[in-house]
């Protein structure tokens, strides 16, 4: 379970809501309080109408004696769904900014970059195929993919993909980053593949974060959380970069509510950012 606060929620005093958080609590290790109200009620309603309960009162208390239900719905509060080099124009970006960072660097130290809420790990293996673009020849880095799920995990780990997975990316793309493996699937290179490793990690246990990182990317995972929760992992999330580190928010992300001096826009547009100092 998280050590993150207890995050007071306005339903708090509802009692199926009471019931159904403990449940998922339990069983998942999952936090609801940190979630969107909207999504919560979304998900409760498919629910309890996919199996014939009544209200949500029914259905939380069919959850607290199911725990594989229990996680069920602490998976379907977010989608899983990712893809290589989303945002193609991001990836542009930071195939100019990275070794520009790398450049500056002083010592040996090679530079981390850490995909959160890396789902199937896509978007950890567009980062060091990006990186290892780089001429005249690629810095030293190394890619860590975290999320809480571990069965998106494990399809990371494995690096196999299907047709359906890399459908409209452009060849050059996908020559980066992949090669056949057979009829209508696809298998993430080797080099690409020896720069990246996986591990669970739950954005709302701040004791699970890396350190000194150089590149935060955590996009489109924010979203599903309240705005408060937002702001209270974007905290932890600064303390986790290396100063100067840069930052990578989902195209409908935003740093609203975050003390200002965390960060300067580095590419607004594209919610690139870089931590101060
Ligand atoms: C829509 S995917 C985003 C994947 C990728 N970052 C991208 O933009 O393509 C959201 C991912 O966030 C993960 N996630 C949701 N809540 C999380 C949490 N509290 N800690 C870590 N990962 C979480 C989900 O398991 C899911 O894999």
């Amino acid at each position: 379970m998280s050590t993150g606060p207890r995050f007071p929620h306005p339903w708090d005093e509802l009692p199926w809501f009471g019931t159904l958080a403990d449940a998922v609590a339990r069983a998942a290790g999952l936090d609801l309080r940190a979630y969107k109200e909207s999504a919560v009620v979304r998900r409760v309603r498919a629910r309890a109408k996919a199996l014939g309960d009544e209200d949500a009162e029914a259905y939380a208390r069919r959850v607290a004696h199911d725990p594989a239900e229990a996680r069920r719905f602490a998976r379907s509060l977010s989608v899983a769904v990712s893809g290589f080099f989303r945002d193609p124009a991001v990836f542009e970006a930071l195939g100019r900014l990275l070794p520009e960072m790398a450049a500056q660097r002083e010592g040996p130290r090679g530079l981390r970059l850490w995909s959160v809420g890396c789902s199937k790990g896509q978007e950890a293996y567009s980062l060091a195929a990006t990186m290892l673009q780089a001429r005249p020849e690629p810095p030293p880095f190394r890619v860590l993919g975290t999320d809480r799920d571990e069965r998106a995990l494990a399809r990371a780990r494995e690096g196999v993909y299907g047709d359906r997975d890399v459908e409209g990316l452009p060849t050059d793309l996908r020559a980066r980053v992949l090669e056949r493996a057979g009829a209508g699937r696809w298998r993430v290179r080797a080099e690409v593949r020896g720069r990246v490793e996986f591990r669970t990690a739950d954005l709302l246990d701040p004791a699970s974060y890396p350190e000194r990182v150089d590149l935060i990317s955590c996009r489109n995972v924010l979203i599903y959380l309240r705005r408060p929760v937002q702001v209270w992992v974007l905290e932890h999330l600064a303390s986790a970069l290396a100063p100067g580190g840069a930052l990578v928010l989902g195209t409908s992300e935003t740093l609203l509510g975050l003390r200002p001096e965390l960060f300067v826009p580095w590419d607004a547009r594209l919610r690139i950012y870089r931590k101060r100092g």
